[in-house]
């Protein structure tokens, strides 16, 4: 049977067959929550996901959605309520990123990574906090941003325009919705081992130079992240909203002249 810091809870977890939303959606059923996993492209990914969850006595299902999309993440939400009868925490954690220079931005590229990491988070939020207000819940968001809604990331303006603007919306949603007792906080992950990464983690010269970097001299880890989400989600976050927290083994105050 199921115990922990999250047992009774249920948790829509974004872009969860992967990387850092895997992380957090198996870490959160560890502690005893039933979870939403959500993909977008890869099924199979999902369902090993969504076994691993259950393997930890919890409830989990698998929903297609892709949250750049209005209606998916309106139906993804409806699955949670449908299927476990309401939903407690959101994770806006898909996410993608495209390198390019600025001048180089297409407008494709651009819908794509702002459809995504800002509109999608931003829409599904409105879908999961209406649920909420009608069923006179409190809730808790979090978005897994990036050190990068913060720091410079020259040749990826349009990831930087999307970490920024959540950052804002978070702090926005923070004061409109605490009243309602909705929590809302990001945490803004470094350098994760992930698939969004792979092509950095293959370049040995870009990576070492990017852990020369990182104070601690290692990339993270999707637990780093998740063990961060499970306080923000569990009651002992219960006094903190409208914060940004920083998982990134120092990169972000690193600055240092030779
Ligand atoms: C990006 C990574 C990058 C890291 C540190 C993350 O938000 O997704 O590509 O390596 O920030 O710069």
């Amino acid at each position: 049977m199921a115990s922990g810091r999250l047992l009774g809870k249920t948790a829509i977890v974004t872009g969860s067959a992967s990387g850092i939303g895997q992380g957090i959606a198996l870490r959160f059923a560890s502690e005893g929550a039933n979870v939403v996993i959500d993909f977008r492209s890869h099924p199979e990914a999902g369902e090993e996901t969504r076994a691993k969850a259950e393997a930890f006595g919890v409830k989990a299902i698998l929903v297609h959605a892709d949250v750049s999309k209005i209606s998916d993440t309106q139906n993804l939400v409806e699955q949670a309520w449908t299927q476990f009868g309401g939903c407690d925490v959101l994770v806006n954690n898909a996410g993608v990123e495209k390198h390019a220079a600025f001048l180089d931005v297409t407008e494709e590229d651009y819908d794509t990574v702002l459809d995504t990491n800002l509109k999608g988070a931003f829409f599904l939020t409105q879908a999961f906090v209406k649920r909420l207000q009608s069923a006179k819940k409190p809730g808790v968001v979090i978005n897994i941003s990036s050190v990068h809604e913060d720091m410079v990331f020259p040749n990826f303006s349009t990831y930087c325009a999307s970490k920024g603007g959540i950052r804002m919306v978070m702090r926005d949603l923070a004061v409109e919705l605490g009243p309602m007792g909705i929590r809302v906080n990001n945490i803004a992950p470094g350098a994760i081992a992930t698939p969004i990464n792979t092509a950095l983690m293959a370049d040995k010269p870009k990576l070492n130079a990017l852990l020369a970097n990182i104070p601690l001299g290692r990339m993270g880890t999707t637990d780093d992240v998740a063990g961060l989400a499970v306080f923000l989600a569990s009651e002992d976050g219960g006094y903190v909203t409208g914060s940004t927290f920083v998982v990134d083994g120092g990169l972000m105050r690193n600055y240092h002249e030779q």
